[in-house]
């Protein structure tokens, strides 16, 4: 996988249909979708539960692009080896999940993944620093995580320059997760995000039985962004 910088779309599955992710998986991915999202909840560092490795190793199966594994979970380092037997392209892990996410980073990349650092819409971006040079990607959120359809919290915007800035040259990808759509893209995209992930605005209104509007849902939000640029 080499480093570029252009506008991915990142579907995330907790949009999709629960009982059926094989197909909702290939219907993304037939429809556009550069990378999966696959958002891992455990109840505790965010008020809500979601899928296991066990559950991840079944999706990769049907992921034929790149599969992004954000980890709202405490503690983080007991489960990485899991996660990346179980297939996972990208590990993002929280920065504020425990006192020693340098750790963290260090055990993503022994496991032989590219690792993510995510942070809270209340979490600095200067926090990041230290950790440029162990971390493939910052995921920063634009809703506070635990659920989808929430909205769009504006002031991450400027946060996302500075983070720009602070990242210069480095290969090292933005990503933002949360209320993303075709009104917020390209607030993002022009401040610098390449990863953009999207539950409700891909998955709303269509099906498996109906992927074109995927498709659709998609493409709508990579023109906002890109017209952006
Ligand atoms: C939120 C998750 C997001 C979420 C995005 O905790 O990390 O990935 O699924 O959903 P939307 O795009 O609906 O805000
Ligand atoms: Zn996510």
């Amino acid at each position: 996988m080499s480093f570029e910088r252009n506008i991915k779309i990142a579907p995330s599955i907790l949009s999709a249909d629960f009982a059926d992710f094989g197909r909702e998986i290939r219907a993304i991915e037939d429809q556009g979708a550069d990378w999966v999202h696959v958002d891992v909840m455990d109840g505790h560092f965010v008020p809500n539960l979601t899928f296991g490795p066990p559950a991840v190793a079944a999706f990769r199966r049907h992921v034929k692009t790149v599969m992004d594994v954000h980890l709202m979970i405490a503690p983080v380092d007991p489960y990485i080896q899991a996660f990346a037997d179980a297939g996972a392209d990208f590990i993002t892990a929280h920065l504020e999940a425990g006192p020693h996410i340098h750790r963290t980073l260090q055990a993503i990349r022994a496991a032989g993944a590219k690792a993510g650092l995510a942070l809270n819409p209340g979490t600095p971006v200067e926090a990041a620093a230290p950790l440029l040079d162990m971390v493939d990607l910052v995921c920063l959120m634009t809703v506070n995580p635990g659920f989808g359809g929430q909205k769009f919290i504006h002031c991450q915007v400027d946060q996302c320059k500075r983070l720009r800035e602070m990242i210069g040259d480095r290969p090292i990808h933005i990503e933002i997760d949360g209320g993303v759509d075709p009104e917020t893209a390209p607030l993002v995209a022009a401040a610098g995000a390449d990863v953009l992930v999207a539950g409700s605005a891909v998955f709303r209104g269509g099906s498996v039985d109906a992927p074109e509007i995927y498709g659709r849902n998609i493409e709508a939000i990579r023109a906002a962004a890109e017209g952006a640029l």
